[in-house]
């Protein structure tokens, strides 16, 4: 059964794409983020300071969370997990989890930054999903307006930018397509018309494995 890791940046669509694979092809999806902004929430309940690696690193111990939990989805908690991210204990106190989860029997689809090139880098089908900056901070500002908050397209923009070069400039498991994989811009597409599209490139990809 297959593995798919879709990769890609903040607010690129590659959270709805994986869901909507993992539903087309009856497979367990894991939201890689949401374990890196546990540790996040974790690390900033209780005061820790993200400048400091010993305290991020103390934050992945006993890692309990509800996926549900809306304070996973703060802006705030969004930015810890960024910054958190780039210290490689952490990063490896999380590759087990990941590891197992890739590794089940009967496939699996995980979505993150690193799926392709370090948590499954043998995945059947690797996406990594992209858009414009702008047009991702589009899509963020109204998904924060339909929670109630209030942000300014600006602040959105400039956050975006400086999450990717974090991300993307980070030593450890930086932000970037494998060589194999498809790299699907959805700067012009709808939900649906980008779901569709990883749809079939999904199918094409499994029939010619
Ligand atoms: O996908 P997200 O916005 O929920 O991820 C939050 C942060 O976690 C992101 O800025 C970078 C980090 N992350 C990572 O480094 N590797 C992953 N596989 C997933 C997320």
């Amino acid at each position: 059964m297959p593995v798919i890791a879709v990769d890609g940046p903040a607010a690129s669509g590659k959270g709805t794409i994986a869901r909507a694979l993992a539903k087309h092809f009856g497979l367990p999806h894991m939201d890689t983020g949401l374990l890196y902004r546990a540790v996040a929430l974790n690390l900033w309940r209780w005061g820790g300071d993200p400048a400091n690696e010993f305290e991020a690193l103390r934050a992945c111990d006993e890692l309990g969370f509800d996926p549900a939990d809306p304070e996973l989805r703060r802006e705030a908690v969004s930015e810890v997990a960024s910054r958190i991210s780039v210290y490689p204990g952490v990063r490896a106190a999380l590759l087990k989890r990941q590891q197992q989860f890739a590794r089940q029997e009967g496939g699996a689809v995980l979505d993150g930054r690193d799926i392709g090139t370090v948590i499954a880098p043998d995945a059947d089908v690797k996406l990594f999903v992209t858009a414009s900056p702008e047009v991702r901070a589009e899509r963020r500002l109204k998904e924060l307006e339909s929670r109630g908050m209030n942000a300014h397209y600006r602040d959105v923009l400039a956050d975006i930018r400086a999450r990717d070069e974090r991300d993307s400039t980070r030593e450890v498991a930086p932000l970037k397509p494998a060589p194999d994989a498809i790299v699907l811009d959805t700067s012009k597409l709808g939900a649906a018309e980008a779901i569709a599209e990883a749809l079939r490139l999904a199918e094409q990809r499994l029939a010619s494995a």
